[in-house]
């Protein structure tokens, strides 16, 4: 389908506001609602049709795309209006849970609807710039259908028809993302404690990031393998650096609680007989064994 058809947009939070614009802009009929329909104003200035009702908002469309705080919210939403869904198809924009993703699939299909399932890997500003990117699963046809509006967006990556991979996948971009970002401010909170600004660290501390960046391929190759033998850096000598990382944080006064849990991993790498093996080991200590390489 590449004509302008209509699209609803339910919830005009800081993303769902972006995503009806850039719809808007493209030239596609947009209807939208929001709990709190004074939301609605900027858009429908700027061409947008606000419905007063949800039932009259999915009516409108034959794509629904919601993007509402939490599942919860979602499943308030829909569920009472499911008859009004029937035959229509739903991108489920919020973000929530692999498994939350599966129950919302399965309600859906129970009833008629398209469900496909998404992760926004973007900030409400980003939305339909490059570096924008969405992740899709579920209904393989349903989103082909509507690719181009999606497309929209940011760029589109398609996970399969398994309603929770996009969800999965979006977690685990986002658990590398808090790690990194909580690892900077440790090292703020470190050099801070000789004065030197948050500023200033962020510069060292990206050249530093985007530089091992580089190695993550690298470190994949033991994840995938299960053969962690290494002749460099391996736990032994990590466990030593994280020593020294702890011990200087306590030194100048930073507690260690976001480094700790690695010397804790490490720690227990050692401890089970793995100090000659490489560092990226320690994610058997956190896997489910069923996900190990045989
Ligand atoms: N912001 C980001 O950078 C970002 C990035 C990726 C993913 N996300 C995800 O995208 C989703 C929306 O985020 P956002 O930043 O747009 O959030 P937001 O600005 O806080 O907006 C939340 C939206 O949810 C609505 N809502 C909350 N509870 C509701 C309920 N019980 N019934 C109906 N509507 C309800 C709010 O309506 P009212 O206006 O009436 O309160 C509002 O439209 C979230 O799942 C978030 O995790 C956000």
């Amino acid at each position: 389908m590449t004509d302008h058809h209509p699209v609803t947009v339910i919830g005009l939070g800081a993303m769902g506001r972006e995503i009806a614009r850039v719809l808007l802009e493209a030239g596609h009929p947009t209807t939208v609602w929001n709990r709190n329909l004074e939301r609605a104003v900027d858009l429908v200035s700027q061409g947008a049709t606000r419905a007063d009702t949800v039932v009259a908002a999915v009516g409108a469309s034959p794509l629904v795309l919601v993007c509402v705080l939490d599942y919860a919210a979602t499943r308030e939403l829909l569920e009472p209006i499911a008859a009004d869904l029937a035959g229509r198809t739903v991108v489920q924009l919020t973000t929530g849970t692999p498994k939350q993703a599966r129950e919302l699939a399965e309600w859906a299909a129970g009833h008629g609807i398209d469900y496909v399932d998404s992760g926004m890997m973007a900030t409400p500003p980003m939305i339909g710039r490059p570096g924008s990117t969405f992740l899709y699963s579920g209904d393989e046809a349903a989103f082909e259908r509507y690719r181009p509006a999606l497309d929209l967006l940011g760029t589109s990556r398609w996970f399969g028809a398994d309603a929770g991979l996009a969800s999965l996948y979006d977690l685990a971009l986002l658990s590398g993302m808090y790690t990194m970002f909580a690892g900077f401010l440790h090292g703020a909170a470190m050099v801070g404690t000789a004065g030197v600004s948050a500023a200033d660290f962020a510069e060292s501390a990206g050249d530093w990031l985007r530089a091992m960046t580089v190695s993550l391929p690298y470190a994949a190759t033991f994840v995938d393998s299960g053969d962690y033998t290494t002749d460099v850096q391996d736990v032994e000598f990590n466990k030593s650096a994280l020593d020294v990382i702890v011990q200087a944080s306590i030194d100048q006064g930073v507690a260690p609680d976001l480094v700790a849990p690695i010397h804790e991993l490490l720690a227990r790498q050692l401890a089970e007989g793995h100090g000659k093996e490489a560092f990226d080991r320690i994610i058997e200590s956190i896997r489910p064994a069923v996900t190990r390489p045989a």
